[in-house]
């Protein structure tokens, strides 16, 4: 699909990687709107991008809905909904979170995408045409060993993607599952000090839009940005074993 005059919600663009994605998807011509937890950064993204916004909590699907009618009031029906707001740590090696931490990340990485999907995807089917899009990431596809509310819940997001492709793609619903390795984000730059082997690999923001917008306009369900995704699944189905084996390896 195109972005050229389509209207198009962010989740988490005030900030990181939804930022970058505001800045070039409207570079292409889209109608963005933004939402996120944080005004400021609703209010210095809607200014930049000359779009809308809202600040709201994405995980309370009355939001959700609030976030929708303002772009139709702004610009008409909806044609991508782009779920990208997420969380993560902090967390301790080997720690089972207690359950106010798995209920927070299911809200966010699991039932902010169901809220989207239920009050978009009427209008979008009634036209036969539209765009869901769910930032889960490369965790989704591996495991991240430090971290297990965020891998749980991140697979979980890997899994609805699959379900509203299978179930909606033949009646004209676009549907991909982006599912990133590090980024130069403050989610990455919160968690590890200056200098750390992490932050030195890990993509830029803007790199990574571009990359999204051209996967965008090829319709492709599952988006990497690197070979590690691909590997992963390759592992994980050539022998299971091997992989918890070698995916056991503590992190840097
Ligand atoms: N940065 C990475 O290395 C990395 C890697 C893989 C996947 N991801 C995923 O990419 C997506 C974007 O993350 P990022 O790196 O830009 O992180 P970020 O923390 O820089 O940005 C996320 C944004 O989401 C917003 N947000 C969080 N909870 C919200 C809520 N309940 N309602 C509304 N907004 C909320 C935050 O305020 C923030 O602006 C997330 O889903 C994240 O899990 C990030």
């Amino acid at each position: 699909m195109k972005l050229q005059d389509r209207v198009v919600v962010i989740t988490g663009s005030g900030g990181g990687l939804g930022e970058a994605c505001a800045h070039r998807f409207a570079a292409e011509g889209a109608k963005v709107v933004i939402t996120d937890l944080d005004p400021a950064g609703v209010e210095r993204v809607s200014a930049a991008v000359g779009g809308v916004g809202l600040a709201t909590d994405i995980t309370v699907e009355g939001n959700v809905r609030a976030v929708a009618d303002l772009a139709r009031r702004a610009y008409g029906e909806i044609d991508i909904w782009f779920s990208n707001a997420g969380a993560s740590g902090p967390d301790q090696p080997g720690e089972i979170q207690e359950n106010a931490r798995w209920a927070a990340a299911w809200e966010l990485h699991v039932m902010a995408h169901v809220y989207a999907a239920r009050e978009v995807l009427p209008a979008m089917l009634a036209r036969g045409d539209g765009y869901l899009i769910q930032t889960a990431s490369l965790v989704g596809l591996a495991v991240h060993p430090h971290k297990a509310t965020y891998s749980v819940t991140k697979h979980a997001a890997v899994a609805f993607s699959e379900w509203l492709a299978i179930t909606y793609r033949g009646r004209g619903i676009k549907v991909s599952c982006f599912c990133p390795g590090a980024m130069l984000t403050p989610m990455l730059l919160d968690e590890f000090p200056a200098g750390h082997p992490v932050l030195r690999n890990a993509a830029r923001p803007d790199d990574v839009a571009g990359q999204l917008v051209a996967a965008i306009d090829r319709e492709a369900f599952l988006i990497v940005d690197s070979p590690a995704g691909q590997q992963a699944l390759q592992a994980r189905a050539t022998d299971f074993d091997a992989w918890i084996d070698q995916a056991a390896t503590p992190l840097p």
